[in-house]
């Protein structure tokens, strides 16, 4: 869908935070120094900061308001319950367990859930869920529909699992699937939707063969506007009511506030099994803290429950997905490659095509990230190579990931149309030169997740 109108904020600024500007020599000098890493720049160093959308969202005054009620008690603070309230309203589940962020409730649920060779499926696992099935040497497994792969095929929900892999799955590997997985919004596959009929079939699925069907629903709020606006049957429903019946479907879900929980930091588990929380809220005990607080303070609990009330309002849904599509809208038209259709909340450069004369065991994708922080203090995220190719064989040969792109992440309220106009003004700018970027060479790398911390060398 074309989004051409630059979109109006929601919302109007009470509050600023001044952004720096950088010469070009200061940047080369600065990638040299990180060693082209971009999560290794200092945040005062970048102009637009579209590595994520995850914490990096700006609150609103009801927040701000929020976060001087916080109850600081160590044990059953009122801010707790109202989480609890906040969540129970949209997920509907029994129980609710606060963590610090999403994959805080990953390692415990994972803890609890994986034996040592169990597989694991998603739709794409986004890099810290298969970083936290692997360290439990489980296997992660990527089901979501072929023609996820297809990064121009425009249909409505390609963050769909395919349910006859599901199921071949589930028959092959029978005793060793501990839990089902979905992604909401898939993250790692261009930020796609997963539909309600997916999900109700996927559902269908795991409780034939009596597996716990969780989500990883961070991106809940932006799935559920997806499904409002394509899918048959829902454009008159609210996006809380498509919320309630999204999680109606599973048996739980791992939460990162820090999408759409509109919060800086948090996270949660909330599910409806009892001995599978009582489990859970011994495990947050040892590492995160006592279950009414799970390593947040009583001030994050509040902020995260004000944020979820936030993010059902359509106005500002409307403006979110309407502002990543503007952005799109304006690469696209100058003929840059783009991951299709536009997802909730990035735009994705199809790296391997935007350098074609960079192999893949050059890391193109990571080539762009360097080259447009150069270019203009852009800094967005590799999603290609180096964050997901793996080692199969004791010679070291690579198995690169389908999808080699370069995410421009979105933070939520943050950023205006000008701001975006920027982007794309420099993106063009880079494509016109983009016969001079050269690919680069891992130097030090530390798995998993070993994108935080590498050091390259361009060539
Ligand atoms: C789909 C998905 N799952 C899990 C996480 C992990 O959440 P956190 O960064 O809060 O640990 C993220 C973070 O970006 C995510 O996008």
């Amino acid at each position: 869908m074309k989004y051409k109108r630059s979109p109006m904020e929601p919302y109007r600024i009470k509050m600023i935070e001044p952004i720096s500007q950088t010469t070009r020599r200061e940047r080369e000098k600065i990638l040299r120094e990180v060693g082209y890493n971009v999560f290794a720049i200092p945040a005062e160093k970048v102009t637009i900061d579209l590595l994520t959308d995850s914490g990096t969202g700006a609150m609103s005054q009801d927040q701000w308001a929020a976060l001087m009620k916080g109850d600081e008690s160590y044990a059953g603070a009122r801010s707790y319950y109202r989480f609890e309230a906040s969540v129970k309203k949209i997920f509907g589940y029994r129980h609710v367990i606060p963590t610090h962020q999403g994959r805080a409730a990953e390692r415990i649920l994972f803890e609890a859930l994986l034996k040592k060779g169990d597989y694991v499926p998603n739709n794409i696992h986004f890099d810290t869920t298969m970083a936290n099935v692997l360290v439990r040497h489980g296997h992660p497994v990527n089901l979501v529909i072929n023609e996820a792969y297809d990064p121009k095929l425009e249909i409505p929900f390609k963050g769909n699992m395919d349910p006859s892999k599901l199921e071949r799955l589930l028959r092959q590997k029978k005793g060793r699937v501990p839990l089902v997985l979905i992604t909401i919004t898939n993250n790692s596959g261009g930020g796609q939707p997963v539909s309600m009929a997916n999900l109700r079939e996927i559902s269908r699925i795991c409780h034939r063969y009596q597996i716990p069907f969780f989500f990883d629903a961070c991106r809940f709020a932006e799935n559920a506007f997806f499904i409002k606006e394509r899918e048959p049957g829902y454009n008159q429903k609210s996006i809380l009511e498509i919320a309630q019946e999204m999680f109606s479907l599973a048996d739980g879900a791992l939460v990162s506030a820090k999408k759409d929980g509109l919060a800086n930091i948090g996270g949660f588990i909330t599910l409806n099994d009892e001995a599978l929380a009582e489990k859970l809220k011994h495990l947050l005990i040892i590492s995160e803290g006592f279950p009414t607080y799970g390593g947040l303070a009583g001030r994050d609990l509040e902020v995260i429950a004000r944020g979820l009330e936030e993010v059902l309002d359509l106005a500002y849904l409307e403006h979110r997905i309407n502002q990543v599509r503007y952005l799109a809208n304006l690469l696209e038209e100058a003929g840059i490659p783009i991951f299709k259709p536009i997802g909730g909340h990035a735009v994705y450069l199809l790296a391997d095509e935007f350098l074609p004369h960079i192999p893949r065991d050059q890391y193109p994708g990571w080539a762009l990230t360097i080259a447009l922080y150069r270019e203009s203090g852009i800094r967005a995220v590799e999603v290609g190579g180096v964050m997901f190719a793996k080692k199969i064989s004791q010679k070291g040969k690579l198995v690169f990931p389908r999808l080699e792109m370069v995410r421009l992440a979105i933070p939520r309220r943050v950023y205006t149309a000008s701001h975006l106009e920027y982007v794309a003004e420099a993106i063009i700018n880079l494509y016109k030169q983009r016969n001079k970027i050269r690919g680069l060479k891992i130097i030090k790398a530390r798995e998993p997740l070993r994108h935080f911390t590498a050091s390259f060398k361009p060539l």
